[in-house]
């Protein structure tokens, strides 16, 4: 049932090509068409939203803050994300024009139940997007969006996170589509990378061994930092997350934009820092601060673990290890940069003999606020 694998998890990160395919599968055209029929709301409806808000929790929020960058980027409507434990309690601004979207694996989350609900009550249209068929968040919403991941055993979210990624991506280019914006090459060109991002996932797969053996030398850190700029921020906070829960060790990201403001008094002579740097595509100018960034770190004393595309030499100066993902474009690379982060927290998790598919504390789905 493990698939010849000695944990679910590392079954589950195996399986994420063919997941995201799934996700993808019978939703876009060879035209580049859209095709979202379970939306349930019509493009009319779609046309008369004015803005978006993605509540979800854990691993489900950060697939919801990189929405967030894909659909301002691609529709120009104004999106917030919050998590779901804090939605409903302050009161938000909500009405017929506003278009919330939960995102949950189980569709069980108490916190996001409850919250998809109450902007029910308030009006507001609601769309999920979630994994299990039939589950209590889509039963209660407007329309839905499955991931089709197929069922994940291991606590840790590591193929539905992908695939909420591609959900939202289709999505926020649904969108763009529906409402006739940018729609023509930048669109197009989107939804053809998209398509081909399953195969961009196994070829991270297939280079991840250096990732295993760097994160068992690392099992004896106490902390890790994880560093990042614009969706690379959370894939950051992503790493940080898979850390703490399977590796039970301190881990924490930050924008690396807010390095100066603060959290560089924390680097210190050996401490490993993974950096996820943005495509060099579309964002120079980003490109070039993080990079600064991490030549700033690494001058302090921290062993930098750099993850950037393939070819890009800017950071080979400044990167103790360097893991070469797949140049994809900018708003894409969440898919390919969130892998070996799973990889590296498992493989650390492993070294120190924990049980990845069963850590201590959690359950895999948190149906209690
Ligand atoms: O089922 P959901 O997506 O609503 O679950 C939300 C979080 O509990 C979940 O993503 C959690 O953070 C994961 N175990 C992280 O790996």
């Amino acid at each position: 049932e493990k698939g010849g694998h000695d944990y679910f998890m590392l079954k589950e990160i195996v399986e994420q090509p063919r997941a995201v395919a799934d996700t993808l599968l019978g939703r876009v055209g060879i035209d580049g068409t859209l095709t979202l029929d379970e939306m349930r709301l019509s493009p009319s409806d779609l046309r008369d939203i004015e803005k978006i808000v993605i509540i979800a929790c854990g691993t489900s929020y950060h697939a919801g803050l990189i929405a967030k960058y894909a659909i301002e980027h691609w529709c120009r409507i104004p999106c917030e994300v919050e998590v779901a434990s804090e939605f409903r309690y302050r009161d938000p601004i909500l009405n017929r024009q506003t278009l919330v979207i939960g995102i949950s694996q189980s569709g069980e989350s108490m916190d996001t139940l409850m919250a998809t609900r109450y902007a029910r009550e308030q009006r507001a249209r609601v769309l999920a997007i979630c994994n299990v068929n039939g589950s209590t968040i889509p039963r209660e919403s407007d329309g839905v969006l499955y991931t089709h991941a197929g069922p994940e055993v291991g606590v840790a979210a590591t193929k539905t996170f992908l695939t909420q990624l591609a959900a939202c991506y289709l999505i926020g280019l649904y969108l763009a589509q529906v409402r006739n914006l940018k729609f023509g090459d930048e669109i197009n060109a989107i939804i053809a990378q998209l398509a081909r991002m399953p195969e961009q996932v196994e070829k991270v797969l297939d280079t991840v061994e250096p990732v295993r053996r760097l994160a068992r030398s690392l099992s004896n850190s106490t902390t890790v930092l994880f560093l990042g700029r614009h969706v690379g921020y959370p894939v950051a906070m992503e790493g940080a997350l898979k850390l703490k829960e399977l590796a039970y060790m301190h881990a924490e990201a930050f924008a690396a934009g807010e390095l100066k403001h603060g959290p560089i008094a924390l680097i210190e002579n050996g401490l490993p820092v993974v950096v996820v740097v943005p495509s060099r595509e579309g964002r120079g100018v980003l490109h070039d601060k993080i990079v600064s960034n991490i030549q700033e770190i690494r001058a302090r004393g921290a062993r930098t673990i750099v993850i950037a595309e393939e070819g890009d030499e800017a950071v080979l100066p400044f990167s103790d290890e360097l893991i070469e993902v797949p140049a994809v474009p900018t708003l894409l690379q969440p898919i390919v940069a969130t892998v070996p982060l799973q990889v590296f927290a498992c493989e650390l998790a492993l070294a120190k003999g924990n049980d990845v598919d069963q850590p201590r504390n959690l359950a895999k789905s948190v149906t209690v606020e």
